[in-house]
């Protein structure tokens, strides 16, 4: 049972020039209202199309969001972005601790904990990914590392409706491997279990993605692997039919 719809949330990484607002655009149009009740949309676009793509959504319903912000809210911090900012261009959700952003930015459970609280204080909704990498996952330690990152990263006193969690294996992330429905389900039980016992009850509510190679071709098995209530898509997510066949598999 999750908190909400599902959530399948796209992220853009670091692609996208103002010709990409009309992909966006195809998504708007066809994210009609049959779709609309199945499961909820989310576009995180780099931050230099954020504003443009928040007035087109305004009455689609499709929320957009920021890929990570800054821990203060403003201040002496040259070429940061501050959730204050992201919220201020129409973001809804804002990405942080994404593996990408640990590994080429050095960043720790804790700073991606206070970019969380960030995203609250602002008003947005954090989505937080984990996952472990390959030498991870053949040593065996993936649920100690996904258990690490969790008690590490999550920020306090949340509700089931404040809090996304995306598990991303690093391997599965533009590879076009994916790990088999059984390490899905298993890792995803866990982060539950977890999330159970750090919030109580409400924490079982709250939504996990799992992301890294979601494509159309393998939507449905994924998302429909229990204890999952959602994707994080990133290639998949640059071309509306690719993005809105994924969600189609609600
Ligand atoms: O955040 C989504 C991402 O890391 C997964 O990327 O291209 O494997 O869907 P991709």
């Amino acid at each position: 049972m999750t908190a909400s719809r599902p959530l399948v949330a796209g992220n853009w990484k670091m692609n996208g020039l103002k010709a990409a607002a009309a992909e966006f655009g195809r998504m708007v149009e066809g994210y009609g209202p049959e779709m609309r009740k199945k499961v909820e949309l989310a576009v995180c676009p780099p931050a230099t199309l954020l504003y443009t793509l928040s007035v087109m959504a305004i009455g689609s319903r499709i929320a957009v969001g920021g890929q990570d912000c800054a821990v203060a809210a403003a201040g002496a911090h040259t070429g940061d972005l501050s959730a204050e900012m992201l919220a201020d261009a129409g973001a809804a959700y804002v990405i942080v601790g994404h593996s990408e952003r640990r590994t080429d930015h050095g960043e720790s459970d804790g700073l991606v904990r206070a970019k969380a609280q960030a995203v609250l204080r602002a008003g947005l909704t954090p989505i937080v990914c984990i996952g472990e990498t390959e030498a991870e996952r053949r040593n065996n330690e993936t649920l100690a590392i996904v258990e690490r990152q969790l008690a590490g990263s999550l920020p306090d006193g949340v509700g089931p409706e404040d809090l996304v969690v995306a598990y991303e294996p690093v391997w599965a992330i533009g590879t076009g491997l994916t790990p088999s429905s059984d390490d899905i389900a298993e890792v995803h039980a866990h982060i539950t279990g977890r999330l159970f016992a750090r919030f109580g009850e409400p924490g079982e509510r709250i939504r996990i993605l799992y992301g890294g190679s979601v494509k159309p071709a393998n939507a449905k098995e994924i998302l429909g692997i229990p204890h999952v209530s959602g994707a994080l898509v990133g290639g998949a997510s640059l071309k509306a039919a690719d993005f809105l066949s994924i969600a189609a598999a609600y």
